[in-house]
């Protein structure tokens, strides 16, 4: 199929930025998306013009570097990764719009690479554990419940790919520091840090800029893992109970 690419370019953080229109020919509908994007820079390359600038790492919708806002959705038009999603969702005579994560809290780096290290700095605030937890055996030595344990996996999918704030209104990310905090709240081992764990990585949400959640509920749609919305009730419950505790 030959398509019609309206992407964002930007040189630098300070460049203004614009849409600039591309087209690609003999796509196939069985490439990724992010191998479409390869085609057109190895053309762009051989014109001797500088190639589309995107992150990836995988490409198997593991490591949540991909990321892009496809035709106003973040990820596009399926609930995956931008390097799961196939070009058999698009149709012959297709534009494409593509724009890099817009929030504030993740500055444009270069066309359609954001800086996401604002997720780096949460994480470091409170997203581990100091219980030691030896050999896999040793480990088995903590019991865990059942349903404390398909929780904690539930939230651990969280790839930290940005989608759930490019997709909030008010880019805020706590469906993201929510899905950090409660898979490893819910189990004994997390439990020396459970109050400093949410205090900490809310207030270090709240100094990288992310807005804050009015329940538009766009973040899990957009989410390649599903994480659920009350994932986001869970960490308020959590933040209430530490605050009371801690006397805040
Ligand atoms: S490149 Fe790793 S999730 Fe897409």
């Amino acid at each position: 199929m030959n398509l019609t690419l309206r992407i964002w370019r930007q040189r630098s953080p300070e460049d203004k930025g614009s849409m600039v229109t591309y087209r690609v020919e003999d796509v196939s509908p069985e490439m990724s998306f992010l191998e479409m994007l390869d085609v057109l820079n190895e053309d762009l390359i051989l014109r001797g013009e500088e190639p589309v600038a995107f992150d990836h790492d995988c490409r198997e919708g593991i490591c949540g570097a991909c990321g892009m806002v496809i035709n106003g959705q973040a990820h596009g038009p399926e609930r995956t990764t931008t390097c799961q999603l196939h070009m058999r969702h698009f149709s012959d005579g297709d534009t494409i719009d593509i724009e890099p994560w817009r929030a504030s809290a993740f500055p444009v780096v270069k066309d359609l690479v954001v800086d996401r290290s604002a997720f780096d700095r949460v994480i470091q605030a409170g997203g581990y554990i100091t219980a030691p937890t030896g050999s896999a055996p040793d480990a088995h030595a903590t019991a865990v419940p059942k349903a404390a344990a398909d929780y904690a996996f539930e939230h651990a999918e969280c790839i930290g790919c940005g989608a759930c704030v490019a997709a909030c209104p008010n880019g805020s990310a706590m469906l993201f520091t929510s899905a950090k905090i409660n898979h490893l709240n819910v189990l004994p081992q997390g439990a020396p840090e459970r109050e400093s764990r949410v205090l900490d990585m809310v207030s270090a949400m709240d100094e990288e800029g992310f807005g804050g959640c009015t329940n538009t509920g766009e973040c899990t749609l957009a989410c390649p893992k599903g994480i659920p919305l009350q994932s986001i009730a869970d960490m308020n419950r959590e933040f209430l109970r530490a605050s009371t505790k801690r006397g805040r």
